[in-house]
């Protein structure tokens, strides 16, 4: 034990001079700063450095006064987070640099999920237009925002898979698919740093949580996960090595445990695995108090689990203080090392000297600019496109939408005209009362061409105590204490006397998020009573979905005539949903997750393992087969699923070759054609099944995808280049490795509709 100690600290000085030779060419004269700034700083301030408290009591004008002043005038504090405006932040920067005695400035991190106070839509959501470069814009906006009002650092992009819709913070990923969330996270941290972190508009991005957040038991937050390496490598992992890949300055750990040890004090994970595996240079951030959690995770009292932290890899404690109260102790006792307190301060004054805050630590501060950048009308504009390219469009009979812009609509249900529900869950830098409704946002855009009514019709739930555990910060829907047949009677009097019912119904936007775990996945039943009565009316009915999550939609997909999921869309929601549904943006959303038919089949995804028994293709049930007695394996929406106004034929996949050999290229073309009148954007999506491997292997997994323009009647060929990377797969040994034999090559417009091809590919 004692050996592989010393041996793991040679390791760790290893890596830490390759991060400071690799450094050296990016930033020459950042080691010789830092080497004489650490020579000056006493114990006491390096593990101030690592300090990261909440905000605490500070309020503008009172900055001085505060608790977290004296503790940032002593040298304690490295960092705060969560506060809002540029003039706060300008104040407390000036403690830092100007009564600390070294004179190190702050770094100022914030929650800046989906945009700042322009909000884009929910993760979730945005992860559905599988449009990288809309995704990429998102973030450089958010830091634009961001920066402008004193933020240098944000807590995103979170990328945990997650394959469990109980789970409330599915709607801060990505959704399902370890491809497409590491190219999210690409797109995600190289819109937030740029490629140059020292530009005033550019923030130190934190890829989160790391690492398997999202495989908790039975959906609950913060729960135990347990999980083969081989799951995580191949599964799990892929998008959080993408942010390291693309260069992300941060990294949190995550609450659960791995391996039965809390990640937050897994040494494997965080220097193992990320230091030495994937090459990672920046620092690492606890989440929330991680580091006191792993008292009640049961491994020991704060000093024990303070040492485990650091020596684990942690290089910043977020509020809980356990490395700053203990490790003095923990050093003198021989339970840390000088060495390992050092690196960690070098790393969060690393990431000062990136931001170039030794420069200039107002870099971020200059209230012209916030005033001037923050909610300006470009980004809203450009959040508005954006929105309107993340709804799903789940069904659409007889060509209900479109709708016609005349004559008469009601839009009835709890979240028709609420503003402050739309920016979705985690916007903690909006301005709630500047989003957009969907009744205003209607009534603004079409009120003299079409006559809008609304009438809320039902609460959010029959539970008062769930419906405010479900509104909370700020949301509420404003609770209607009358008995629920009096409150639809009023809204079924409006429906009755429009053209088109437009039912604006589904979660709250704090019904999905952290601790907002559900077992049961129904639009909640007073809501729909309130459809089925809607429906009853005989007019036309649109659901218009809000969710944060995948829901359990069978009886709404059987019954409702069109259902367009448009999550949470962000500010500029109201205007973007009234966008696509009287068809000037025509819908082009994909689900990155599956819906389910019902919670019964929870975990339920794409892209899963075939077993020694699987159902025959199109079969429901075989007695002694993997399958359920009272419901199909199918999901009712598949993972990549999204309809048009128009529609698109796929001609059978053209290959360049079936036979090859080692590194040679495979060509996979299609051509898809839109068939019916409208132009409209349709994502073309790469699968691959490796037939045989020496682990067992998906019945397909994502491997490509492009979303293009196609004009209506018009056809394009759209190609995928396939190389032996793309075959990669972790192998029992967690190598990266291809195998050669044959491979189903599949292309479609969503994972289950697809056309199938076979190829040879020998070494
Ligand atoms: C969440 C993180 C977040 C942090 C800081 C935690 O509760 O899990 O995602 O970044 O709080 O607000």
């Amino acid at each position: 034990m004692k050996f592989a100690y010393r041996l793991s600290l040679i390791v760790a000085g290893l890596l830490l001079t390759q991060t400071l030779m690799s450094q050296q060419s990016q930033y020459p004269k950042m080691k010789a700063f830092i080497d004489a700034l650490m020579k000056k700083m006493t114990l006491e301030e390096k593990i101030g450095q690592l300090n990261l408290p909440g905000a605490g009591d500070i309020t503008t004008g009172q900055a001085s006064s505060s608790d977290i002043a004296k503790k940032i005038e002593q040298g304690k504090v490295g960092g705060l987070f969560n506060i809002k405006s540029v003039a706060k932040i300008r104040e407390v920067q000036k403690l830092a640099v100007e009564k600390s005695r070294l004179k190190i400035p702050l770094l100022f991190g914030m929650d800046v999920i989906h945009g700042y106070e322009t909000v884009f839509p929910i993760p979730l959501g945005l992860s559905c237009t599988w449009n990288m470069l809309a995704i990429e814009r998102s973030a450089r906006i958010a830091a634009q925002e961001a920066s402008a009002d004193g933020i240098n650092w944000t807590f995103s992009p979170m990328v945990d898979i997650s394959r469990d819709p109980r789970w409330g913070r599915v709607s801060e990923g990505n959704g399902e698919d370890p491809y497409l969330g590491g190219e999210i996270a690409k797109a995600m941290v190289r819109g937030y740093q740029g490629n140059d972190l020292s530009k005033n508009n550019t923030i130190l991005s934190c890829v989160k949580h790391y690492a398997l957040y999202g495989a908790g038991e039975a959906g609950r937050d913060y729960n135990t996960v347990d999980m083969s390496h081989q799951r995580m490598y191949n599964e799990y992992f892929p998008p959080y090595k993408a942010a390291v890949d693309a260069g992300v300055a941060s990294v949190m750990a995550s609450f659960n445990e791995i391996d039965g040890i809390p990640a937050t004090g897994n040494r494997w994970l965080l220097t193992d695995v990320l230091r030495t595996q994937w090459e990672f240079k920046g620092f690492v951030v606890t989440d929330y108090t991680g580091i006191n959690e792993m008292i009640d995770h049961g491994v020991g009292d704060l000093q024990t689990v303070s040492a485990m932290a650091l020596r684990a890899g942690i290089d910043m404690d977020m509020v809980g203080e356990g490395l700053l109260t203990t490790i003095p102790k923990s050093l003198k006792e021989g339970k840390v090392t000088l060495a390992q307190i050092d690196a960690a301060c070098r790393r969060i004054l690393e990431a000062k000297y990136k931001l170039g805050l030794f420069e200039d630590p107002y870099r971020y501060c200059d209230p012209e600019r916030a005033k001037k950048e923050v909610f300006a009308d470009e980004h809203r504009k450009e959040a508005r496109r954006i929105a309107s390219e993340s709804f799903v469009l789940l069904k659409n009979a007889n060509q209900t939408l479109p709708l016609k812009k005349q004559g008469s609509v009601a839009i009835i249900g709890p979240l028709g005209n609420s503003k402050e529900n739309m920016p979705g869950t985690w916007s903690v830098a909006a301005n709630l009362a500047n989003a957009t409704s969907l009744y205003d946002g209607m009534k603004e855009l079409l009120g003299d061409k079409v006559k809008v009514n609304y009438s809320k019709g039902s609460n959010l739930d029959a539970d008062s105590v769930l419906e405010a555990n479900s509104t909370m910060f700020g949301r509420s829907l404003g609770w209607d204490s009358r008995p629920a047949e009096v409150i639809r009677a009023e809204a079924l009097a409006i429906a009755k006397e429009a053209d088109v019912i437009i039912a604006a119904m589904g979660e709250s936007s704090e019904m999905s998020g952290e601790a907002s775990s559900r077992t049961n996945l129904n639009i909640p039943a007073v809501q729909q009573e309130l459809l089925k009565e809607l429906l009853a009316t005989g007019k036309p009915v649109v659901l218009v979905l809000f969710t944060g999550r995948p829901l359990t939609l069978t009886w709404e997909h059987a019954n409702v005539p069109a259902i367009l999921n448009v999550w949470f869309a962000g500010s500029e929601a109201g205007y973007a949903i009234t966008d696509v549904l009287f068809g000037d943006v025509n819908p082009s959303g994909k689900l990155s997750t599956t819906f389910p038919q019902n919670v019964g089949q929870v975990p339920l995804f794409y892209n899963h393992k075939n077993t020694g028994r699987p159902l025959e293709e199109g079969k429901w049930f075989s007695k002694f087969r993997s399958n359920y007695l009272d419901v199909s394996n199918d999901p009712l929406y598949p993972f990549g699923f999204g309809l048009s106004y128009t529609s698109f034929e796929y001609s059978d996949i053209k290959l360049s070759s079936q036979n090859l050999k080692g590194n040679q290229k495979l060509t996979a073309s299609v051509t898809v054609t839109n068939k019916g009148n409208f132009d409209g954007k349709e994502v073309v999506q790469l699968y691959i099944r490796d037939m045989v491997g020496s682990v067992t292997r998906p019945v397909k997994e994502l491997k490509g995808f492009q979303k293009v323009m196609i004009k209506a009647g018009e056809s394009k060929t759209i190609s995928f280049e396939i190389t032996t990377d793309l075959l990669k797969f972790y192998n029992y040994d967690l190598k990266h490795v291809w195998e050669p034999g044959e491979f189903e090559i599949m292309i479609g417009g969503n994972s289950r509709d697809v056309k199938k091809q076979k190829v040879n590919w020998l070494k």
